[in-house]
């Protein structure tokens, strides 16, 4: 919306709560430029669908990869699918720098034109003038009429990583197969320990072909349930255990003022919306607290 682009809302999958491909199509205009699929959760959306249709009505791919670092589907990693993607790795996500974000392409202009973007527009996009490296010199430098380093082109921001940021990006990715590895693990323990519960609870599952990520673990209270999320949620809460809601979009305030009340309209979203919650499956873990998750909603299901 920043960038003048008006956004068209698609319906989600019931089980992998992304972007349902099945009703793309009835959603496209002549005025229609891309698709953003969000992989959320940790779970890739459908890309082969996906990119079926872009590829057909001529449309860019932006994949939103917040959520799903490292996470592939048939055997590709997300973020590589699309004309460009976005990760965060604000604090929040499984691979972090505390703030921030990544962005993968293999488009060598949109490659230059994010650099320049993130760096206040600036013409010269090199490696030194980036980093403002007092240690190195741009080879451009004194050799153009206005110096390169200071010559700006488009109307851009100030979004660049600082070194600090970048170091603690590099030592997580040293790490990247325990903090992988472990979520897994964990999400695993909890699929295992609570197949119980599925009458009452839906539980995050994946097809063969996809490597999900986790990073978060999603439940939706089914409609079989006679109790509400709120109670479960409540529960959980006075247990000590940290529950968030799931996907709030269609009814922020922000979003009702813009677009009017238009949740009723996705069926699937607002079920998940109002039936769903997450709790952590966070790679520092241990078994002995998954343990109490788990002993808690059998407790609150055996009440
Ligand atoms: C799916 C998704 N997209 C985008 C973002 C925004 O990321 P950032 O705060 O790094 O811009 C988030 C953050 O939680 C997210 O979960």
């Amino acid at each position: 919306m920043h960038a003048g682009l008006k956004p068209v809302f698609v319906d989600v999958d019931p089980v992998t709560y992304n972007m349902d491909p099945a009703k793309i199509e009835e959603k496209i205009t002549e005025n229609t430029v891309g698709i953003i699929p969000v992989h959320t959760f940790g779970q890739p959306c459908d890309m082969d669908p996906i990119m079926d249709i872009a590829k057909k009505h001529k449309l860019w791919v932006m994949e939103d990869c917040a959520e799903a670092h490292f996470a592939t589907y048939k055997g590709k990693k997300i973020g590589s699918f699309g004309n460009i993607a976005a990760f965060s790795t604000y604090v929040a996500h499984t691979i972090t720098t505390g703030v921030g974000g990544v962005i993968t392409t293999n488009n060598q202009q949109m490659a230059e034109i994010s650099r320049s973007l993130i760096a206040h527009g600036r013409a010269c996009t090199c490696e030194v003038c980036l980093a403002s490296d007092p240690r190195k010199v741009c080879p451009l430098r004194m050799k153009t009429q206005m110096d390169k380093r200071f010559m700006m082109v488009r109307m851009g921001y100030s979004y660049r990583i600082g070194e600090l940021e970048g170091a603690i990006g590099f030592d997580q990715l040293e790490n990247k197969d325990i903090i992988m590895g472990n979520r897994k693990k964990n999400a695993a323990y909890l699929t295992d320990k609570l197949q119980d519960t599925q009458d009452v609870l839906q539980l995050p599952s994946a097809p063969d072909y996809v490597e999900h990520s986790y990073m978060m673990y999603p439940i939706v209270v089914k409609k079989e349930a006679d109790f509400t999320r709120e109670a479960l949620t409540h529960f959980l809460e006075a247990h000590n255990i940290e529950t968030r809601p799931m996907l709030p979009l269609l009814n922020q305030p922000i979003y009702q003022e813009i677009f009017g009340d238009i949740e009723k309209d996705y069926p699937v979203a607002e079920w998940i919306d109002h039936n769903g919650f997450y709790v952590g499956c966070h790679h520092g873990m241990t078994t002995k607290e998954l343990d109490v998750i788990i002993e808690t909603i059998h407790e609150f299901l055996h009440k």
